[in-house]
Order: C-alpha cells, then sequence, then structure tokens
C-alpha cells in the first residue's frame, strides 16, 4: 500500500490560475489507483466531502476549501494501441495538456494542434470538453479511466458515456441534475485515451487561421505550421497566466433562436454570431461584453482583459491577489448589463468553489 499523505492548510494561491489566495483545509495527492484506493481505506478520510483539482485553470476559489482536495497528479504518455483508423495515445490525468500537445507532434503524430497552449491538465481536458480553433476534445476522444470516489470502483467511459457538449460533461453534474449518471465530485479522471486520425487533414474553417494561411501564402499547412499559428494567435491575444492570472474564457458564447438573433442584428448589425446546423445561432460573449463597454475595466482588483472582454484577470498579481468575492461581483455587474441591453443571460464558464 502506498503511503498516503495528507497535507493540512495547504495554500491554494499557486494551485490556480488566477492566483486567487485561499486555503485548504487538508490536500491529498493522488499519483495512481494505490493513492485512490489508499485514500479510500481510510473511513475519514473515504466519508468526507472531495474536490477534484488538477491545473486549477478553470476554477474561481470565493473562500478557504473545507472539502478534502484531491490534487491529480497521475503520469504519463504513451502510445496505447491503434484501430483502423486511429493511433490511440494515452496520458496520464496529471500531464500538462500542453505537453500531450506537444509530445503527439514529436511522436509524428498530428491532431491536436489546434488546441496547443489551453492551459490546464489532461485529467480536466474532458470535464470541459475543452476545444479552440476548431475542434474539441470530444472530436479527438477514445476513452476514459476514472475511479469512483464513493466505491473505488474504477471504470471506462467512452465518448457518449461522457456526454459532451460545448464545454460540458457528465463530470460537469451532479446525479440530481443528470439523471443517475451525474458524475461531479464524484469521479477522478486517471487516465484519458484519444484517438488520432491517420488520414490526417488540417481543420483551418476558424476565422483567425484562414487569415494566417492567406498572410502566409501557405494553403495547405502541415500539423505543426498549425501548432506555431495557434500558439502565436494564443499569445498576442489570451494572457499568460504566468503573468496575468486568468482562468481563460470567463463566460460560454450563449446559444439564441434565429428570430432573437435577427432582433439583435436590427439594433446592432455588428454582433459577432455563427449559425449553428439545428437553426439556432451562437453569439460572441466577448463581442456583447465588449459593447457593453467593459473591455479594461476593474471592479477591486478583479479586471477584463484589455484585448478579450471575455477574459477576467487578476490585476492585484501574488501581493493584493483579487478574491474571489471581487471576480464573482465583477461577473454579476457584466451580466446584469449584458442582460440589461441584450436580454441575453450569460453563464460562467469556470466552476465556482
Ligand atoms: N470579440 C470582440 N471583443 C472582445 C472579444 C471578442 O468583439 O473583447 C469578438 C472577436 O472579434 C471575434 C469574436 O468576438 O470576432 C470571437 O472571439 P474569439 O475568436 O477570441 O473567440 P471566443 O469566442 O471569445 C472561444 C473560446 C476560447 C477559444 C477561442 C478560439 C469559449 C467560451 N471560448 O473564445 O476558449 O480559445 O474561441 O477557439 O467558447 C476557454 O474556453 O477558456 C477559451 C479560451
Amino acid at each position: 500500500m502506498s503511503a498516503l499523505i495528507v497535507e493540512r492548510n495547504v495554500p491554494l494561491q499557486p494551485l490556480n490560475s488566477f492566483g486567487i489566495a485561499a486555503r485548504a483545509a487538508a490536500l491529498v495527492r493522488v499519483r495512481g489507483e494505490a493513492d485512490a484506493r489508499a485514500l479510500l481505506a481510510d473511513a475519514q478520510l473515504r466519508a468526507q466531502p472531495k474536490i477534484v483539482l488538477g491545473g486549477g485553470s478553470n476554477i474561481v476559489l470565493t473562500g478557504d476549501v473545507k472539502a478534502l482536495v484531491l490534487k491529480v497528479e497521475v503520469p504519463g504518455l504513451r502510445v496505447a494501441g491503434e484501430t483502423a483508423r486511429a493511433v490511440i495515445v494515452e496520458a496520464g490525468g496529471g500531464e500538462s495538456w500542453h505537453g500531450l500537445v506537444a509530445w503527439t507532434l514529436a511522436q509524428g503524430l498530428p491532431g491536436l494542434e489546434n488546441m496547443a497552449l489551453i492551459p490546464g491538465t489532461v485529467g480536466a481536458a474532458p470535464v470541459q470538453n475543452i476545444g479552440a480553433y476548431g475542434v474539441e476534445l470530444q472530436d479527438r476522444f477514445h476513452e476514459l479511466d476514472a475511479i469512483d470516489l464513493q466505491t473505488g470502483e474504477v471504470f471506462t467511459l467512452d465518448a457518449a458515456q461522457c456526454g459532451f457538449g460545448y464545454r460540458d460533461s457528465v463530470f460537469k453534474h451532479t446525479a440530481a441534475q443528470l439523471g443517475d449518471f451525474g458524475l461531479a465530485g464524484r469521479a477522478l479522471i486517471l487516465r484519458v485515451r484519444l484517438a488520432l486520425p491517420k488520414a490526417w487533414k488540417p481543420v483551418l474553417g476558424y476565422l483567425e487561421l484562414e487569415r494566417k494561411a492567406r498572410e502566409t501564402g501557405i494553403a495547405a499547412p502541415g500539423a505543426r505550421q498549425i501548432y506555431d499559428w495557434v500558439v502565436a494567435i494564443r499569445r498576442a491575444k489570451l494572457p499568460d497566466p504566468a503573468v496575468l492570472g486568468n482562468a481563460g474564457s470567463f463566460f460560454k458564447n450563449p446559444t439564441v433562436s434565429a428570430e432573437q438573433c435577427a432582433d439583435i442584428i436590427g439594433r446592432d448589425p455588428t454582433v459577432v454570431h455563427y449559425p449553428m446546423p439545428d437553426g439556432s445561432v451562437k453569439l460572441a460573449a466577448g463581442w456583447l461584453i465588449d459593447a457593453c463597454g467593459w473591455k479594461g475595466k476593474s471592479m477591486g482588483h478583479a479586471g477584463v482583459y484589455e484585448k478579450q472582454a471575455l477574459v477576467l484577470v487578476n490585476r492585484g498579481g501574488r501581493e493584493h491577489p483579487a478574491t474571489g468575492g471581487e471576480v464573482m461581483t465583477l461577473a454579476k455587474a457584466i451580466q446584469t448589463s449584458v442582460y440589461e441591453r441584450f436580454g441575453i443571460r450569460l453563464e460562467p464558464e469556470p466552476t465556482v468553489i
């Protein structure tokens, strides 16, 4: 049995990308099944409410955490097999997502390049079905192994069982919200397997990638080229959490009916919108927030990033960090003004703890 160390009164500031200062009453690092089993073998720890923490890049801490924090540190990167159409790559839940993207390309396995530089861990990627520049995790997903924190049972889920949606999955819902199968707070993702297509084709539909292709005259870029473009685009418009604390996009892009969109276009012809296959329309939340004049504004130490209004930032750095309360107060003020002007309710994207 592995020796399980329970750390007490642990500062969480280095463990969340916003850089919010809070403490965990107790924290356990989980490096594999053995650690999870040892944890569940302890009657007291087993009974405690738990929070699973990955890279901390999609959370807002609104206070000290009383629940037992399980920091996922499961390592490992390997080619795990192949199917007729894909090479299967497996990564431990604690690996860095971007590290995995770079590693697959170094192995000559394209497919993840559009999702380069997304902060966070591999284990957190399925939770919110990460995505960028035209590719979502679910497009490359094969299976994952998770451990049930109530029973200690290790189980495998395929894509359908993960219930992926736009920045959504079964891991974001509790059982009460989603029939019997909500897994929020119940499952710890140990390993993720991805299916990288053998017949790789570049995904270039996203406006900014099309622009790069035009500007450089490279009409048929390889995966490395796309990776370099995505890294450059992200560096130019998204703040580096190591420099300016943030949790990526703070709100989801809302979906409205075609009628509602036509109504908004009638009043604001420049609204950025994307027609969806089902007839609904997705609106750019960043545009809506920008239109309400929020770009560059601050409330306390929480602010709206100058170059992308969808990203809220911690302007107080490590010394005088924004509190989770300040971030949420700013978020609510933004929601109110977008609702008053457009009649649209923005939904926060990170998990509020
Ligand atoms: N826009 C503005 N003003 C702003 C921000 C955006 O007018 O302040 C306009 C842009 O000009 C653009 C449109 O809104 O026409 C969309 O902006 P952008 O391309 O930056 O993408 P996004 O919709 O804001 C989404 C994801 C990002 C992902 C990018 C690229 C969500 C919530 N966000 O952002 O994901 O990197 O597309 O694919 O879906 C994340 O989820 O944390 C994240 C960063």
